[in-house]
């Protein structure tokens, strides 16, 4: 019996991965993390399986529910929205899990910042202007943060940032990021990224609280940094044709030439 950790995306049911379809469907248990979980990813549950949403349900609750599959030798596919690896919760399954003896996988998904940024047809990596992304937020009701993670110390940085569970927070974000980016700077928040509902606004950090639309709360990223701009950065050096590259030798006398197509020496 093995429990699978799987990311079920940002919301568009077809943003699961292969994987995560194929484990879906070979477990006879489903435990899925609430609103955010699409519902068309359970359809992909075999007939008769035991679909459980555990967003009322505490970690003893929930550990329960895995400890009575484990006995009846069902393995267990745990469903949580986007990637794992940020704001899931999996940590302390897992470290329960591990206490337990039940083997665990995990099978990442595409989590919220990647599917705003398509949304929006943006990289947030551009030359000159932005070659980090940090993935934060502000502190809630159940979650100090640590000391030394501010939104200003990372500002300090100039990285492009995607800030998640912060939309309540608005104001706040405005006024710690506005005396490092500049009033000017290029914010995006996208509701409902890959949803059939979602909405995006565009502004600068001194527009953005009076373009925001109102029926935005709960499910939304605020992405701030230069690259949103989409413009004022210069091209990569990887596509440019003068230079000298493994994968494009320039000339007989490179260091790479006579390496084949897939980058290895011949
Ligand atoms: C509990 S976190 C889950 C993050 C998720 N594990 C991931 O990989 O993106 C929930 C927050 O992620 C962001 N989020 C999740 N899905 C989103 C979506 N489809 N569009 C915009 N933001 C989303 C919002 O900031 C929301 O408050």
């Amino acid at each position: 019996m093995t429990v699978h950790f799987i990311g079920a995306g940002p919301g568009a049911p077809d943003l699961l991965t292969l994987r995560g379809r194929d484990l879906i469907a070979a477990c006879q248990v489903c435990l899925y993390a609430g609103s955010l979980v699409p519902r068309a990813v359970l359809g992909h549950c075999p007939e008769g399986a035991r679909i459980v949403n555990t967003a009322p349900l505490d970690l003893d609750a929930i550990m329960a529910e895995i400890g009575a599959a484990h006995e009846a030798g069902q393995d267990v596919a745990r469903l949580h929205s986007g990637d794992l690896s940020v704001w899931s919760a999996m940590g302390e399954q897992a470290r329960r899990l591990r206490a337990s003896g039940i083997p665990y996988t995990v099978t990442p998904g595409v989590p919220a910042f990647a599917a705003a940024a398509a949304s929006l047809g943006t990289e947030l990596t551009l030359p000159g202007l932005a070659q980090s992304v940090v993935l934060t937020r502000t502190p809630g009701r159940a979650s100090a943060m640590p000391e030394g993670e501010t939104l200003a110390a990372f500002a300090a940085t100039g990285a492009t940032l995607a800030i998640h569970l912060s939309i309540q927070n608005l104001a706040t974000v405005v006024a710690d990021l506005t005396p490092h980016y500049g009033g000017d700077c290029p914010v995006a928040i996208v509701w409902r990224a890959s949803w059939p509902d979602e909405r995006i606004v565009r502004a600068t950090l001194d527009t953005i609280e009076q373009a925001m639309d109102p029926g935005i709360s709960r499910t939304a990223l605020i992405l701030v940094g230069r690259a949103l701009a989409g413009e004022g950065f210069g091209e990569s050096r990887l596509y440019s044709a003068g230079y000298d590259r493994r994968y494009r030798p320039q000339t007989g006398d490179s260091r790479w030439a006579g390496w084949t197509d897939d980058g290895s020496p011949a």
